[in-house]
């Protein structure tokens, strides 16, 4: 059995519940900017090694909650563990960020592709959910999340990061069939992914769209939001005698959180690009709001911190329904101590 949540502020802002002080954790907490992870990851020798190690994977992840106090854990993985579990072969050379050595081509590379079981390929990631939560003990909820099927898609057909899309967007204009029929199978690995995670203990779910928005409006309904309705659809919502909040973050999607409202998700990531006074009006008042200060924020002064921080919580106002984050993940060469003044602002100056 699970301890009981000792801090449940998260859960709570994410059902626009009130809440006595805004809750705060960041985007890509576990990461190379701490001194503490590098040296655990280090001693794992490359990055998948680390995400394959429940222990390890464990302990990065609690290294920020031990160091600032957030209010939210997320497990330590990746969004590529999905199709590199599909046979993609994934690696991570240092530097270069992430590459698959078999790509997909053609309709026959869609067509070969298994949907992976969570409890067999992934369940190297259902066992660091399980020992999170255990050591966790009951501190923090903890979050879970996948990919969304369009941005997954992008470094399967890319065989990893891109600057201009052309492969995955010339399959898209040339063959919008096969690229459905990847979409779909990706979007059942991830309902699929996300349940088990559930299942494993995760007691919220998140979504992470990083390349929806560069999609044109219509291309962005047919290509990604379709396949996110599917998973709000098909994911359970209900674990351990409490709602499992999903949100969905489409980086750059400002301009598309009335229709990703509308798909029934409980809250929506928001990046720095739209002020959260704007996102509201927008979104209607049926989902929480999380962000969305700039992470290039924490390479100024600890005193413009503080006041940046202030513009977001000001933009926000007293409604409840906000969660604090950054805007997308903090970069790899702030400093820690930066994202400590952050934290300690937002305690102080939301408190009700
Ligand atoms: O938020 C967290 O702390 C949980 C862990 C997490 C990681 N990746 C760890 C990671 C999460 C939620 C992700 C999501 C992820 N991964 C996304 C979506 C969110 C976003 O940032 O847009 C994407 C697009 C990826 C794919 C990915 N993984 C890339 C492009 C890279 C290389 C990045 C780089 O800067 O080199 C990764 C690697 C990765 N994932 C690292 C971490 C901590 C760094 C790898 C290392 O330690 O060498």
């Amino acid at each position: 059995m699970n301890a009981p949540l000792k801090n449940d502020l998260y859960l709570r802002a994410l059902k626009r519940e009130a809440v006595e002080r805004t809750p705060v954790w960041v985007m890509r907490q576990a990461g190379r900017y701490l001194p503490e992870y590098k040296r655990v990851r280090a001693q794992a020798g490359n990055f998948m090694n680390l995400c394959s190690n429940p222990e390890l994977a464990c302990e990065v992840t609690l290294q920020p909650i031990d160091r600032f106090n957030l209010d939210a854990a997320i497990l330590f993985s990746d969004i590529l563990t999905i199709p590199d579990a599909m046979g993609l072969d994934l690696t991570f050379e240092t530097g270069e960020g992430p590459r698959f050595g078999k790509p997909i081509k053609n309709r026959a590379d869609v067509d070969a592709l298994p949907i992976p079981d969570p409890n067999d390929s992934l369940k190297y990631v259902m066992d660091a959910v399980s020992t999170i939560r255990r050591e966790l003990d009951g501190r923090v909820p903890l979050i879970g999340f996948s990919g969304s099927p369009w941005t997954l898609a992008t470094y399967m057909v890319e065989a990893g990061g891109s600057k201009d899309f052309s492969k995955v967007k010339g399959l898209l204009f040339s063959d919008p069939a096969t690229l459905h029929v990847l979409l779909e199978k990706n979007a059942q690995a991830v309902i699929s992914y996300l349940n088990a995670q559930v299942e494993a203990g995760a007691q919220a779910l998140m979504v992470f769209d990083t390349w929806g928005g560069v999609l044109s409006p219509t291309n962005y309904q047919e290509f990604s939001l379709a396949y996110m309705q599917q998973i709000v659809d098909g994911v359970t919502r209900h674990a351990e005698g409490r709602d499992v909040p999903v949100t969905l973050f489409t980086k750059n999607g400002g301009q598309w959180l009335d229709l990703m409202a509308k798909t029934g998700c409980d809250g929506l990531g928001v990046d720095w690009t739209i002020n959260l006074a704007d996102a509201r009006l927008r979104a209607g008042d049926s989902v929480a709001l999380q962000g969305n200060l700039d992470p290039s924020v924490l390479y100024g002064s600890p005193e413009s911190i503080r006041v940046e921080v202030k513009k977001v919580l000001d933009s926000y106002g007293d409604a409840p329904g906000h969660v604090f984050n950054l805007g997308h993940g903090i970069h790899q060469y702030v400093n820690p101590e930066h994202l400590t003044v952050m934290v300690e602002a937002v305690r102080e100056l939301s408190a009700r």
